[in-house]
């Protein structure tokens, strides 16, 4: 495929970044207050569509947690109506409502920035039991799919799909703008790297396999989820921005995007989205960037080396929590309590779990080498001081996170680490009003047990392909929600934050320039609840349907 020059693209994404950056002394463009009469529906419908109530059967599902820490541990469930229903529950799924002084919100498996929710998902199947052949929107607060194509019976539309199916999503991005402004674009990147997570670990779950099939472009993914439909979105502001397609089900070839466009050449369309907003605001900042950063197609990746590098299996956790219940119990800390901390032997448990294997959920769905380490601020972890450590995510991070970052750092080793983990202290320090102060000066990552920012190899990740810089926030999502339902696993909670000082982050580190760039915050710790809200069950609004 012949080489484009994308120096325009890429000088585009870096201005977003540093525009987006929040600062000690000036936030980044947002909208100053919040005009709650435009607040975008949170719920994407298809007026017009073929609704489609799927069954509630997580609950049934007994598969444990801890059997998705070892490659092939669960035996394949069938690829049918009632898995997809159960994979959505389990990812995409409502998980509780919320309600205070009058007002209620819903919350669902995957976490969101400011629970607004820009990701919209979509299924493409072929015939199976209890489902018809298909491009399906998902709307969670009805567990419905809404059918918006119809591909014909006769073309070989079936015989594409070997045994599996395929999963989109999309971002709207007005969604996040509206509350975030020029930041939101990031916020939707690290949405769908949850999203595309609480996906993987529910097909695990299942027994399914999943991976990303980096070599569709976004105008492939926009026509077969009919995103590219002009006539279908009446508000210009509230399209949908193709993200990514995931292949589902067996190891096996998912089909091609040339093949099912040619297929849906000839499909019925149905449905007419609904309008999410009375009134908008242009960020012309996200526009810009979505450009710049779009994809078009590639060239498969071949599998990636690192897939063959062994590491000792997973320890098995202690708890012996089901899957289903892990993923719908997941909740983001509000507070922590300031005092109570985790065992180091958790903590490593914890770390380890970020580390990829072949096969092991939810590292197998990425075709390329990790690109983003974690550095740490512990503040409570027993037998383990207090400071600053970090995580290279494979062998060659260190050389060049040791050369990038300030020289002062000891990079030491700890006693008593598992010698696979490569966790280093880089100095002992009270690091908790450094982390207060560089996450915004939310308490959250100074009471927790430990807080960390991520550190992605950006300046090579950009200089590859602009489109990775959203590549680069999928997989600090990825990272944030494997540690979320670590953290459940473990007695404890999580949080994600986004609102974090960039440069402050930088300063500290003693980074001298873009090579690595801090693009996600993160906080464990002991949860403390807010008893003034009530919480209702997620579908407890719905007639009652199998269960
Ligand atoms: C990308 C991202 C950034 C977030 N940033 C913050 C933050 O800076 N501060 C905070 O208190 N919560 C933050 N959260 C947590 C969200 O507010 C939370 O996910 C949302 O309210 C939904 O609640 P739930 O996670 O309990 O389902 C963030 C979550 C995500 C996914």
């Amino acid at each position: 495929m012949p080489k484009h020059d994308n120096s325009a693209a890429r000088e585009a994404v870096l201005r977003y970044h540093r525009l987006s950056k929040h600062g000690l002394h000036a936030y980044a463009p947002g909208p100053g207050h919040l005009d709650w009469a435009a607040q975008p529906d949170p719920f994407r419908r298809y007026h017009g569509a073929e609704y489609l109530a799927l069954p509630l059967l997580a609950g049934a599902l007994l598969t444990p947690w801890a059997d998705l820490k070892a490659a092939e541990a669960v035996a394949s469930r069938p690829v049918d109506g009632n898995g997809i229903a159960s994979l959505l529950e389990m990812s995409l799924g409502l998980s509780a409502w919320k309600e205070y002084g009058g007002t209620r919100w819903a919350l669902r498996c995957n976490p969101s920035s400011g629970n607004l929710h820009p990701t919209e998902a979509y299924v493409i199947c072929p015939r199976m039991p209890g489902l018809a052949r298909g491009v399906y929107h998902y709307l969670s607060a009805g567990h419905a799919l809404e059918r918006r194509a119809s591909p014909a019976a006769d073309g070989g539309w079936d015989a594409c799909f070997t045994g599996g199916l395929l999963i989109a999503l999309s971002s709207v991005h007005w969604r996040e703008a509206w509350k975030y402004g020029a930041r939101a674009y990031r916020y939707c990147q690290h949405d769908v790297g949850h999203a595309i997570t609480a996906l993987r670990y529910a097909a695990a779950a299942l027994g399914w396999h999943m991976h990303l099939l980096n070599e569709w472009g976004d105008a492939e993914i926009a026509s077969v989820c009919g995103l590219d439909r002009d006539a279908d979105f009446p508000s210009a502001e509230e399209r949908e921005h193709p993200d990514c397609i995931l292949w589902l089900g067996p190891r096996a070839a998912a089909p091609t995007a040339a093949s099912l466009l040619s297929l849906l050449g000839a499909a019925q369309w149905q449905g007419r989205a609904n309008v999410l907003s009375q009134a908008h605001r242009d960020w012309p900042e996200i526009d810009e960037v979505a450009r710049a950063a779009a994809k078009p197609r590639t060239e498969i990746e071949a599998v990636p080396a690192w897939m063959a590098a062994a590491l000792p299996a997973l320890s098995a956790p202690a708890n012996a929590i089901r899957a289903a219940e892990l993923f719908r119990q997941r909740r983001s800390a509000v507070a922590f309590d300031g005092k109570s901390g985790m065992s180091r032997t958790a903590f490593f448990a914890m770390l380890d779990a970020l580390l990829p294997r072949a096969g092991v959920a939810p590292w197998d769905t990425l075709p390329w080498r990790p690109r983003l380490h974690p550095v740490f601020f512990v503040h409570r972890v027993e037998g383990l001081a207090s400071g600053i450590y970090a995580l290279p995510r494979h062998a060659a991070a260190e050389k060049a996170l040791r050369a990038a970052l300030d020289d002062t750092w000891h990079w030491s080793t700890i006693s008593g680490c598992p010698s696979h983990l490569p966790l280093r202290l880089l100095a002992e320090a009270d690091a908790r009003e450094a982390a207060r102060l560089i996450s915004c000066h939310q308490a959250i990552a100074a009471d927790s047990a430990f807080a960390l920012g991520m550190l992605a190899e950006y300046r090579d990740g950009l200089a590859q392909a602009p489109w990775h810089y959203r590549s680069l926030f999928w997989e600090a999502g990825m990272l944030g929600q494997a540690l979320y339902l670590e953290a459940e696993a473990a007695g404890l909670r999580a949080t994600g934050i986004g609102c974090f000082f960039d440069d402050e982050m930088h300063r500290l580190l003693g980074l001298r320039d873009e090579q690595f760039q801090s693009l996600y915050h993160f906080t464990v710790g002991a949860a403390v609840d807010d008893s003034r809200l009530r919480t209702l069950a997620p579908y407890a609004h719905l007639t009652p349907r199998a269960m």
